[in-house]
């Protein structure tokens, strides 16, 4: 392939065009599966032959058709987890094992087994409320909690495992002609791709044949499934009809379609399943190309007097089908029993690995766009901000910045002198971000790549060569990430002696890394592609994206020897990702439809062990109205990662050049987002040390409540605040959802109050963020605000209390130095509790082991919700010293404030209203 020249180079091009990627059709394995289903031929286990070893109970399953057997492997995981693996067992040569994403080796817990009736084997764990109940013939397991099948394994007969075949020729050569397991003939094998599939002019060769596996798994009483991202989707996962499956393969598409269930920039192969009291996940480790299938059947209501009490009550549960197929690699699958939400993320995470702690300046608002031009272009936003008096903390360079798209370089006529630019943020106590994608330029001058290309660092193509492809470069190479060699290699390129003109403000953005490749079969690299360890790219695709990522972290954490935390943004991502940065939605587009999918989008990431997430604010392509853009603002001020981003050939659309009073209302929702800076710190910490996703879907904060289990236009963020964010335009009222019968919710900005357990209309200006703080929460705030999160470590603080129909509120505050590993390593922090009871507000520590000095005081005090007018108020201080307290109280909207305290924010204290 000759190099491509700059102008012919242009994503946009390439993937609008939707017959690039493919659908279940066009997907051989996937009809492969479809076909055999109908022709169905059953698994038989040979539970006589079953031996338990020290971890894992096995046994053969035999196909009755092919004969070849399969071997089972039962583990039982701490922390109420089993693991069911199914490979060959003998096969022709190892089939790829996922590595790297379940953090060390999970503990085992000894399965005690009894056989049951004649035919089937029960494992049950330690306590005994949760059995594997194994059934021989045909095939079955089912997942029982004391006494109740909650799920079902292979109860449809979906478990497929093609078996790895010597390469046909060599078979005609051999003259072997036992194998029958497979119709070579012309036709047939044309149209279920067996050993070669067609797409388009790419065609993918397949040295031992078809290799896909697939199994089932019915969930009893469950009609509710979430996870599976990434997908431009409903929160909660639809019927799947023919044809029409989730699709989990990392592919890059330029304003993907929404609604749709086709595969984009990332995959995380984990699904959960609620009813009122249970909670389950299904966690399918698995890298290679995986289709989902979803089927609900709804409770059908049988009368006693037509069934009969017995068939009533069976037929009245609902149930749903969950069909996972992969193209290549074993089943390992994880089954995440729960019984609640919090479990199953606890659980999760025991998997793989729990979100990183981000440092404090990630949390702040961050502003890109392609391209800030140069320097000049840099110091004139920059200051923009200040003039403007908006805070922000980052400032971001995407691909324009380097030598023609070399990483690690800069463009010297643009960017001359990047320390001094570089300086010019630190002294405002911001941060740079700049793009590192994982092609690298086929130039032999270019010293990263004449390195990798000398040590055998890129991914080979089939042929043994390097494996070349087009990306922004041009004609490019792209390392092979799997390598842990070319891992390290690449972390030491972020040291600053190799980084010339990085200085420790600067962080990375991974992107591409699906990969994209332009001229690839949908936009990726040729599955026969050859990674570390000889491994075909097919069996690890969805997991390249994670390794440049895990590579790139490693690198910012070594470049300060250990001591800081890194920040990365990755477009790719697998399951396991969190542990590594943070992820965004990619390419989407300046419509409302793309502001309103961004919720879903980011709940199911934050469910699936990716709380630290966002969308590109305003939408990357095209030119947002002024209004969009100020209801995007206000979205993204609360979710996770906020990060203002706009392509090439789109108008300038820096939040002050859309007049006086979008600015003014584009400051206000960044200012929000400032002043909640405790409260998101402290929501992170908790995603960090108890996996609690950051933004919430209802359904997690009221599991017993049907009514909730749908809802994705409003979300909760930690416990305490729900947030409706206005996805419509013109928009004069908001419908809001208030859960919860016994709560009571104020509105955090009229401070007005509803009962939960109903639907409210709220009027709605351009300024108005629907956010309401629930009845017994304490939610810390800021109450100045800074240029960048840099100025604000000692500003005050500031308790809003929301009280519960009781009268009574809990909160809590994390607290560190906000970007080093002091926190972990010399328990450098403050953990601190709040609770207001019987009119006493109480600060108290929450985790002895934390110390952390800080100046600050809590310097305000609100309290929403207190029905009676005080007569005194005083403060307490742990040496005895009382003191009075200046107040107001509001009598119509039953509020107290207190101000110009002076209560240190480390030390325990009590307020006593009377
Ligand atoms: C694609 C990314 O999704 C986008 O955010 C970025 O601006 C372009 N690549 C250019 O690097």
């Amino acid at each position: 392939m000759e190099a491509a020249g700059k102008e012919e180079i242009s994503v946009e091009d390439e993937a609008v065009d939707k017959n690039i990627f493919k659908d279940c059709s066009k997907i051989a394995f996937y009809r492969r599966q479809k076909q055999q289903l109908s022709t169905k031929s059953t698994y038989q286990a040979l539970l006589d032959s079953a031996t338990k070893g020290k971890d894992s109970t096995k046994f053969q399953i035999l196909n009755e058709a092919t004969k070849v057997p399969l071997l089972a492997e039962v583990y039982g995981i701490e922390g109420n987890i089993f693991r069911l693996k199914i490979n060959e067992e003998t096969p022709l040569k190892p089939r790829y094992e996922v590595p790297d994403v379940v953090t060390s080796k999970p503990r085992t817990v000894r399965l005690i087994s009894s056989s049951g009736d004649a035919g089937s084997l029960v494992l049950a764990d330690g306590k005994g409320d949760l059995k594997c109940h194994i059934t021989a013939n045909p095939f079955k397991v089912d997942l029982m909690s004391e006494e109740e099948v909650v799920m079902s394994i292979n109860s449809l007969g979906h478990l497929y495992f093609e078996h790895l075949q010597v390469p046909l020729k060599k078979r005609a050569t051999k003259e072997n002609k036992e194998d029958t397991s497979v119709d070579a003939s012309q036709e047939n094998q044309e149209d279920l791709g067996l050993w070669e599939e067609k797409f388009g002019k790419f065609v993918d060769v397949k040295v031992n044949g078809p290799a896909s596996i697939g199994l089932d798994f019915s969930l009893h009483g469950f009609e509710h499934l979430y996870g599976i991202p990434q997908h431009a989707e409903s929160h909660q996962l639809k019927n799947t009809g023919d044809g029409d499956a989730y699709r989990l393969y990392n592919l890059d598409v330029y304003g993907y379609k929404i609604h749709d269930k086709m595969g984009i920039y990332g995959s995380v192969p984990y699904l959960l399943a609620h009813k009122p009291g249970r909670t389950l996940g299904i966690f399918w480790l698995n890298a290679s190309e995986t289709l989902v299938e979803i089927n609900t059947e709804p409770a059908v209501k049988y009368t006693l007097t037509q069934m009969g009490p017995v068939a009533a009550k069976q037929k009245v549960r609902s149930r749903t089908d969950v069909h996972w197929m992969s193209e290549s690699g074993i089943i390992d699958v994880f089954l995440l029993t729960g019984p609640t939400p919090s479990d199953v993320f606890k659980q999760y995470s025991y998997l793989t690995g729990a979100q990183a702690m981000p440092p404090l300046f990630s949390l702040g608002y961050h502003q890109c766009r392609w391209n800030y031009e140069d320097e000049q272009d840099v110091k004139a936003v920059d200051a923009g901000f200040d003039e403007h008096d908006i805070p922000y903390d980052v400032m971001w360079l995407d691909i324009e910045h380097t030598e023609g798209k070399r990483y690690f370089t800069w463009d010297k006529k643009r960017f001359p002198n990047p320390k001094r630019m570089q300086e010019l943020l630190r002294n405002k106590k911001r941060k740079l971000v700049v793009i590192s994608d994982p092609h690298i330029k086929i130039d032999p001058d270019y010293s990263v790549y004449a390195e990798a290309k000398e040590q055998g660092f890129f991914v080979r193509n089939h042929e043994g060569g390097d494996f070349e492809g087009v990306c922004w470069p041009g004609l490019s190479s792209y390392l092979d990430f799997t390598n842990p060699k070319v891992r390290e290699w690449y972390s030491s390129l972020f040291t600053f002696s190799a980084y010339q003109g990085s200085t420790d403000i600067l962080y990375i953005w991974n992107d591409m890394n699906e990969p994209s490749v332009f001229r690839g079969p949908e936009l990726t690299m040729q599955k026969n592609a050859i990674h570390h360890g000889n491994w075909e790219h097919r069996e690890l695709h969805n997991i390249y994206g994670f390794y440049q990522q895990m590579a790139t972290a490693e690198g910012l954490i070594q470049r300060s020897k250990g001591k800081e935390r890194p920040f990365v943004l990755t477009r790719s991502f697998f399951a396991g990702s969190q542990k590594y940065g943070a992820v965004w939605t990619g390419d989407n587009t300046a419509e409302w439809s793309y502001l309103k999918i961004s919720i879903p989008m980011l709940l199911t990431l934050s469910i699936t062990g990716i709380p630290f997430c966002g969308a590109d604010v305003g939408g990357f392509i095209g030119n947002p109205e002024a209004e969009l853009l100020v209801r995007w603002y206000q979205a993204g001020a609360y979710q996770p990662f906020f990060r203002g981003h706009a392509t090439m050939n789109t108008k300038r659309r820096e939040p002050w050049l859309f007049g006086e009073e979008h600015t003014r209302l584009i400051r206000e929702a960044i200012r929000q987002r400032y002043t909640l800076l405790p409260y998101w710190y402290s929501l992170f910490y908790r995603a960090h040390v108890a996996a609690e996703p950051v933004m919430r879907p209802l359904w997690i904060e009221f599991p017993e409540e049907l009514n909730t289990f749908g809802v994705e236009d409003e979300y909760m963020l930690g416990s305490a605040l729900l947030v409706h964010p206005v996805t419509e335009p013109k928009a004069t009222t908001v419908s809001v959802f208030l859960p919860g019968s016994n709560e009571v919710w104020y509105d955090s900005k009229t401070d007005a109050h509803w009962e939960g357990a109903c639907t409210v209309k709220i009027p709605v200006t351009l300024d108005t963020i629907p956010v309401f703080q629930r009845g017994g929460s304490i939610v810390p705030i800021k109450t100045t605000i800074g240029k960048s999160t840099g100025y604000m470590t000692d500003s005050p603080y500031g308790l809003r209390v929301a009280l519960s129909t009781k009268g009574s509120a809990v909160g809590e505050l994390y607290l560190d130095d906000g970007h080093s590993f002091q926190y972990l390593h010399q328990k450098q922090f403050l953990h601190r509790k709040f609770s207001f009871l019987s009119g006493v507000l109480t600060n108290s520590c929450a985790d002895k082991r934390g110390h952390h000095p800080s100046k600050c005081v809590v310097e305000r005090v609100f309290v929403l919700g207190l029905k009676k007018q005080p007569s005194s108020v005083t403060t307490h201080s742990s040496d005895g010293k009382e003191e009075p307290v200046v107040f107001t109280y509001c009598t119509t909207m039953s509020t107290l404030s207190l101000e110009k305290l002076s209560l240190n924010i480390g030390a325990d204290w009590e307020v006593h209203i009377k």
